[in-house]
Parts: C-alpha cells; sequence; structure tokens
C-alpha cells in the first residue's frame, strides 16, 4: 500500500504540476496527525496564503475508508489515518515473497569483492570488503539481479618476488611444507625489513618475479604451491565469515591476457614510453598518469585489472561490474575505467567501484600476532570468545551452544562494519558491541528469537482478527513493514547498508517497546490474533533484513 498516494489521491481538486504525493511527509508527532501536506510552497503559484490553500484542499477531500480525519494547523494539512483498517489491509496483505523484488531483470552483476593479497594474512580491512561485498550480493539478488561473486585473489607481483626470495635466503622448502602459510608470512615481514638497509633486495624480489611472468621451471613451481597454500588459508577464512565465491581466478589467471592487451593498447595508440617503462597519459582528463608496463617489461596491478574486465566481459557479457575497496584506491579505479573508456569499449560506463572508509580496533584491546596490522583469525577468535561469554548463563533446547556463539560472533562482527555509513572509517567497538543491551547485534537477535518464541507458543484460532487493540507503536510497525521493500530497494541504490541497519535496529527497538507495554497472547482470540498477525510479518521482514545485512537469526537464545 502506497499511504501517500492514497492519501494525494484523496484530494479532489488538483492543481496543474502539482503532484501532492511529492510533497506529504510522515507527521513527526501523533497528535499533528499521522501525514501532513504542508501548503507553503504552493502559496506562489496560487497567490493565495497557506491556511486558504489548506481550506481549500480540506473541502475538497473525499475521505473513504482509511482517511480519519483531517485537520489544518498554520498551513498544514494534516491526514489522521484509520488505523484500524489500514494495518488490517497491509498486514492481511503482507507476504514474505513480495520482499523479493524484480527491479533488476534478470541482468548480471558480477561483485569483485574479498580479494586479498595472498602474501599477507587476511587482516581486519578484509572483514569490510567481504561483508559489505556480500551484503551489496545479497541485496541485487533479493532485487532481481543475476549475481556473481568473483572473488580476485592478489596472487601476483613482485611481493610473491619477495616471499620466494626470503625463502631461498633464511628457510627451504621443507620449512614451508612444514609450516605452511607461517613460513611464508615470515619471509615476506622479514624481506620487506631486511629491504629498508638493503635496497638491492628489492631489484633481486623483482628479478624472481620477472622469472614467475616467464614461468621458469625452477621458480614457477614453487609460486605455484606457495599461492595453493595461502589461497587454501584464505578460502577456510572465507568459510568460516560464511561467504561462498562462485569464482577465485585472481591476477595471476588475468595475466595471461596482458600481452594481447598491450598490443591492443599500442594499436589504439594509448602507450607512451617514459625512461624505458609505457605509461597512459591523463592530462587532459585532470588525473596521474598509469604505469602499466614497468622497465623490465613485467605487469602491474593496473595491467592485470585492464586485462580481468575486457575477459569478464567477454565471457559475462555483464551489465555492470562492482568492486569493493576500501578508499585508498579510489584513483586506481579512476584511471582503470577512463582507459576501459578510451579503448572504446562502452561496458566502461557499467564499472562501479564502491569504495569503504577504514575499520581498526581501539589501541591495545586485541592483541594480534602481527602487531601493526590485526589479523583476522585473532579478531575472529576474539569475538567468539566474547560471544562465548555472554551466552554462558543461558540455557539452550533448540540450539546447541556452538552454532549460537558462532552466529552470534559473527552478526557482531557483521553488524560493526555494515552499521556505519559505508564511506566513514569505524573503530570496533569492542566494549559495547557484546551485549544484549543498547544497540547491538545480538539485541537484534535476542528480538527475534522472541518473535519467533511468541508464533511458537501461538495456537491458531478461527476468530477474524481485530486490529483496534493496536497501538502507536503497533501501527508503526505496520508502517515499517509496509516501507520495507523500499528500504531494501534505497539500500541497494545507495551501495550502503547503514540504511538498513538503522531501519532493522529501530523496529526491533519499537517491537520490544511494545512487548513491554502490552501482552501479545492476551487470552482474547480476535485481538491476538491480529497482534500476532503482526509479530509473523515483522519476523518475515527481519529473517529478510539480517539476511541481508549478514547477521543469522537463530530460534532462541
Ligand atoms: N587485492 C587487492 C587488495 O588487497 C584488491 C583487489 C580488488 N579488485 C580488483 N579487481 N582490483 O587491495
Amino acid at each position: 500500500m502506497n499511504i501517500k498516494k492514497l492519501i494525494a489521491g484523496s484530494i479532489s481538486k488538483k492543481i496543474d504540476g502539482i503532484n501532492y504525493e511529492d510533497i506529504i511527509i510522515e507527521s513527526i508527532s501523533h497528535d499533528k496527525g499521522d501525514y501532513s501536506l504542508p501548503c507553503f510552497s504552493l502559496a506562489k503559484t496560487l497567490k493565495k496564503s497557506p491556511v486558504q490553500i489548506a481550506e481549500d484542499l480540506a473541502s475538497s477531500i473525499e475521505m473513504g475508508p482509511y482517511i480519519e480525519k483531517v485537520e489544518i494547523i498554520n498551513g498544514y494539512l494534516n491526514f489522521f489515518l484509520n488505523k484500524i483498517n489500514i494495518s488490517k489491509e497491509i498486514i492481511e496483505n503482507f507476504n514474505i515473497k513480495n520482499l523479493k523484488l524484480k527491479d533488476g531483470n534478470k541482468k548480471t552483476v558480477l561483485i569483485d569483492y574479498g580479494s586479498p593479497n595472498l602474501a599477507k594474512y587476511l587482516h581486519i580491512g578484509h572483514l569490510k570488503t567481504t561483508i559489505i561485498g556480500e551484503c551489496l550480493a545479497r541485496l541485487f539478488t533479493q532485487c532481481g539481479y543475476n549475481v556473481k561473486r568473483l572473488n580476485y585473489v592478489g596472487d601476483y607481483g613482485t611481493q610473491f618476488g619477495k616471499i620466494i626470495g626470503g625463502m631461498i635466503k633464511w628457510g627451504s622448502l621443507d620449512d614451508v611444507k612444514e609450516r605452511g602459510n607461517d613460513a611464508l608470512q615470515e619471509y615476506y615481514v622479514r624481506f620487506n625489513q631486511e629491504e629498508i638497509d638493503n635496497p638491492e633486495l628489492s631489484q633481486y624480489a623483482r628479478d624472481i618475479f620477472k622469472k614467475i611472468e616467464d614461468k621458469d621451471k625452477e621458480i614457477y613451481p614453487i609460486y605455484e604451491m606457495i599461492i595453493n597454500i595461502a589461497l587454501k588459508d584464505a578460502k577456510h577464512m572465507f568459510e568460516i565469515l560464511g561467504v561462498k565465491f562462485d569464482d577465485y581466478r585472481g591476477e595471476m589467471y588475468y595475466s595471461q591476457y596482458v600481452s594481447k592487451i598491450i598490443n591492443e593498447l599500442n594499436d589504439k595508440k594509448l602507450l607512451l614510453n617514459s625512461e624505458d617503462a609505457k605509461i597512459i597519459d591523463f592530462s587532459s582528463d585532470n588525473l596521474p598518469p598509469a604505469v602499466i608496463l614497468k622497465k623490465d617489461g613485467t605487469s602491474l596491478y593496473i595491467t592485470r585489472d585492464i586485462s580481468a574486465v575486457i575477459s569478464r566481459y567477454e565471457e559475462y557479457k555483464f551489465d555492470k561490474i562492482i568492486y569493493v575497496t576500501d578508499i585508498a584506491q579510489i584513483l586506481h579505479f579512476k584511471q582503470l575505467i577512463k582507459i576501459i573508456e578510451k579503448m572504446g569499449y562502452k561496458f566502461s560506463q557499467d564499472m562501479e567501484h564502491v569504495p569503504y572508509g577504514r575499520f581498526s580496533l581501539p589501541d591495545g584491546k586485541i592483541s594480534s600476532r602481527k602487531g601493526k596490522q590485526a589479523v583476522l583469525v585473532d579478531l575472529l577468535n576474539y569475538a567468539l570468545n566474547k560471544a562465548n561469554d555472554i551466552i554462558k548463563d543461558r540455557k539452550f533446547e533448540i540450539e546447541d551452544r556452538e552454532n549460537v556463539a558462532n552466529k552470534v560472533a559473527r552478526a557482531v562482527l557483521n553488524y560493526s562494519v555494515l552499521k556505519v555509513e559505508r564511506i566513514k572509517d569505524c573503530v570496533f567497538d569492542v566494549e559495547k558491541s557484546f551485549s544484549f543491551e543498547g544497540e547491538t547485534a545480538p539485541y537484534m537477535q535476542y528480538t527475534y528469537t522472541r518473535l519467533e518464541s511468541i508464533l511458537r507458543k501461538y495456537e491458531t484460532s478461527e476468530d477474524k482478527a481485530d486490529y483496534s487493540c493496536f497501538n502507536d507503536d503497533a501501527f508503526s510497525l505496520v508502517k515499517d513493514i509496509n516501507d520495507f521493500s523500499s528500504i531494501i530497494r534505497l539500500s541497494l541504490e545507495k551501495r550502503d547498508a547503514s540504511i538498513m541497519c538503522k531501519r532493522i535496529m529501530d523496529m526491533c527497538k519499537t517491537f520490544n517497546k511494545m512487548y513491554t507495554n502490552c501482552k501479545i497472547l492476551d487470552g482474547n482470540h480476535a485481538t491476538t490474533k491480529a497482534k500476532v498477525n503482526l509479530v509473523r510479518a515483522l519476523r518475515d521482514c527481519l529473517k529478510v533484513g539480517f539476511y541481508l545485512i549478514c547477521i543469522d537469526t537463530l530460534q532462541e537464545m
């Protein structure tokens, strides 16, 4: 039900060029009605006072079943709705299937997210790309798009020259086989440290990378082995985060098309020589130049991204491709999109970078194996401990404790990422986010279990539901339920889940207020039925909403 449209439609007197629906607002306080039409903006056109306009319009209103009365206060035309009829209409016509939108017409959207650099442990920043990307994937799917989840792993580049260099200098193949990723990380960190005082090491690493690019018989198999070890670890982390990618082809895979791309760029006269390197000039686009090939002929991050997007277009004929990374890569994607445009590919218009602000931990709160850059696995373990802590006194009959702890830990982390406006930096609030009180993920999960428990206890009756028992909180929930699909749309359109998070939190708070002030299962068949109908629709909205913001639901906690 579009309430604003309904109200606008009730006004028989029309004004040329004015759509009342665009002016109508929700009233701020209940004594001013439910919706209001401010007449000030009409005064100029109609050359009448706002009060007079309000009076004219009011006299032309056809009340119908949904509008109870209208009142004029200082140039505002206030509408009081018939809450019983509106609630009945909205609640009894609600169907969870209606939240599945068809906007996307099955268009194909590729989302490139997660995408860690395999030379390093996954750090807490990866939680952001992974969860924001996953949330977008879910939102696009919910809105009727055909989504592909792509993890463009950073498995190529000089950093692998460093790891192999480190292994040759301070380790061995056996050490790698024995200690796996830990050994690789150690070589990498040490190499970077020693490089500071021994700059010749940089050249050494570049030479090894050159051998990787040339598929050197000795080096290439070592490189492949290293990648497999690191990738296996990364995949395990994504599994813990509950995210499944369709594709893990990364920089190494797409590097096979680099020489073809270089020829194409040459043919299109886009490459310039600059001190033996090949660059693309953007002086007319107000961007700094981009290096495409280094002196030794090796490719760069951007070179591989050019080849990846062209190859992905050939493969998927996508309608949109979205890249989720931190704001540090804004320039990279501006250049990438410009290059694709300069190459004459129309799909450059369908490339979109979705950047996000930094995620950090408060100093010294969570000890991490890596000191400077907090490692994701440490954060996950910390969260799991905390989650176990807050549920330790609870008894479970349906769910098992380990399952609950896992779901709570993940919910806390995911919510802490998504609740903040995407582009803003955020610090993980260690103290407050693990609590059943306040605006936290466990509070939301707990509210959901309350709804489920009411529905379990309710025994169906044949009576007709009586909505006259709905108070302001109940009616506010009715409106939120009615509005839920537009919140899904808006969150997708803005690429910002914080909109959705805020609405879900508000709905949970309103429900808990209603729950404390009125008994749901009140012994009266007709009013109970109305309230349970509301609870069911709310549960369905939250079920979809929680899924979209990557929070698992629980039956009890
Ligand atoms: N591996 C990169 C990083 O860790 C992110 C890759 C994003 N995707 C892309 N197609 N460039 O920063």
